[in-house]
């Protein structure tokens, strides 16, 4: 058969953290050659898909050589001779193979490597672009891009506790338009930070360093950047806030070293609504920790219909979480990281859960990315009607970005900018 995969390469690449990282190279019967690179995230979920990482002393432990190896051995030999248009079936033999039910045997980077390395054959194979591969002949949205400005959290040496102060532009007429408005944004952060002193540079994910003395003084600072980029905050220009509340937080009690207070989960709540009340900030991503279910279920409840509940580190991109979170209300929107679930079918899968219950859908980078664009097809040919990359600087960000504007430019007059993909509680 044309399509069946002749050969399954893995190779070591590098990360925008200067780690390694694996690149699998797979050559189909027909000729077709195509490429998919692992992410790696910094903030993970306990309940994601484990890397497998060679530990020792080479490059702090993060090697990624015996996971290489598996590609090369045991994952190229049992997809030899398999139909790349079959990814269900692949994905589940990628599965049985690895046999562990966090994937750490196989490494989930190996496996989401090659599993999006697979998908790439295959749409490359039938000369579609992946986004028009996976969608077919149906209706396709260009997604609602949420794009930060200020880094933190982890990605920023916990400079302040919230991870992610981002912009969202729901009411642009297209992509463009919204990415057009953000770059006003961020270039006006950066004139207000040089201004006063703080301007020092990038974290993790191309958003400005947060030297900042509290939390609200980013917001502060956020509102103010976005008039003086003389967008009207709330109407043109919206904030939304990845918290990763399980990197300060656990059992119920909140440690919030920038404010210097510890809070329980009724103090973060109380907080969070605080600030809603007084920033037009319209999208709230992990509000509390991980393990405090009930936390996000009082959230929702509070605030779901002011602002979009997000579970990231909570769902991890897992269909039978996002299934039990529809049930109890302790969402309203769900993160797809492919990574997490470790394999295209169970991203999908999530993506699915997702929908079928209503949530509103976020196709999303690592923090450790590369130059690899498969989740913009994603967020398209899935119809996410959302989409997070990070900032609007370094290339591993941009990369993403401008794939979705040569999509949207593609699609032209057929291409519905999906403004309303925001999911409120009802
Ligand atoms: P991570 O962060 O890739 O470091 O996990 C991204 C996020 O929390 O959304
Ligand atoms: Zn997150």
């Amino acid at each position: 058969m044309s399509s069946s995969i002749v050969s399954t390469v893995g190779r070591r690449v590098w990360d925008s953290r200067a780690r390694p990282t694996i690149e699998v190279e797979i050559t189909l019967a027909d000729g077709t050659v195509a490429r998919a690179i692992a992410p790696a995230g910094a903030s993970t979920g306990s309940g994601e898909a484990v890397d497998r990482r060679d530990g020792g002393d080479s490059f702090g432990g993060l090697d990624v050589r015996h996971a290489i190896a598996s590609v090369n051995g045991e994952i190229a030999k049992a997809l030899h001779g398999r139909d790349a248009h079959d990814q269900t079936g692949i994905d589940a033999l990628l599965i049985k193979l690895d046999g562990t039910p966090n994937k750490a045997r196989l490494g989930g980077n190996s496996m989401i490597a090659t599993s999006m390395a697979v998908l790439h054959a295959a749409a490359l194979s039938s000369k579609k672009p992946l986004w028009h591969y996976l969608a077919g002949d149906g209706p396709v949205s260009i997604p609602v891009p949420e794009i930060q400005i200020f880094g933190g959290g982890a990605h920023a040496a916990r400079r302040v506790d919230i991870q992610d102060f981002m912009v969202i532009c729901p009411t642009a007429g297209s992509f463009a338009e919204a990415l057009d408005r953000t770059a006003e944004v961020y270039r006006a952060a950066g004139g207000l930070l040089k201004a006063r002193g703080l301007l020092q540079g990038v974290a993790d994910e191309g958003g400005f360093w947060p030297a900042f003395e509290s939390n609200e003084e980013a917001l502060d600072m956020l509102v103010k950047a976005i008039e003086a980029a003389h967008f009207q905050p709330g109407k043109d220009v919206s904030i939304s806030l990845d918290v990763a509340a399980s990197e300060f937080g656990a059992k119920g009690r909140y440690r919030l070293a920038r404010d210097g207070r510890e809070i329980d989960t009724e103090g973060m709540i109380q907080l969070l609504s605080g600030w809603i009340d007084r920033f037009p900030i319209i999208s709230v991503e992990d509000p509390v920790a991980e393990d405090d279910a009930a936390g996000f279920k009082a959230f929702v409840a509070r605030e779901g219909k002011r602002v979009q509940v997000i579970g990231d580190d909570f769902l991890v991109t897992d269909a039978a979480r996002v299934e039990r979170s529809a049930a109890d209300k302790s969402c309203t929107a769900v993160l797809i990281k492919p990574n997490q679930a470790g394999t295209i079918f169970e991203t999908k899968a999530a993506l699915d859960a997702g929908k079928r219950n209503g949530f509103g859908t976020i196709v999303s980078a690592r923090s450790g990315e590369t130059e690899d664009t498969t989740i913009a097809h994603l967020a398209v040919g899935w119809n996410a009607g959302q989409f997070k990359v990070g900032s609007i600087s370094r290339g591993e960000r941009t990369a993403k970005w401008n794939e979705m504007l040569r999509i949207e430019a593609h699609l032209g007059a057929k291409a519905r900018f999906a403004g309303d993909a925001l999911v409120y509680a009802r």
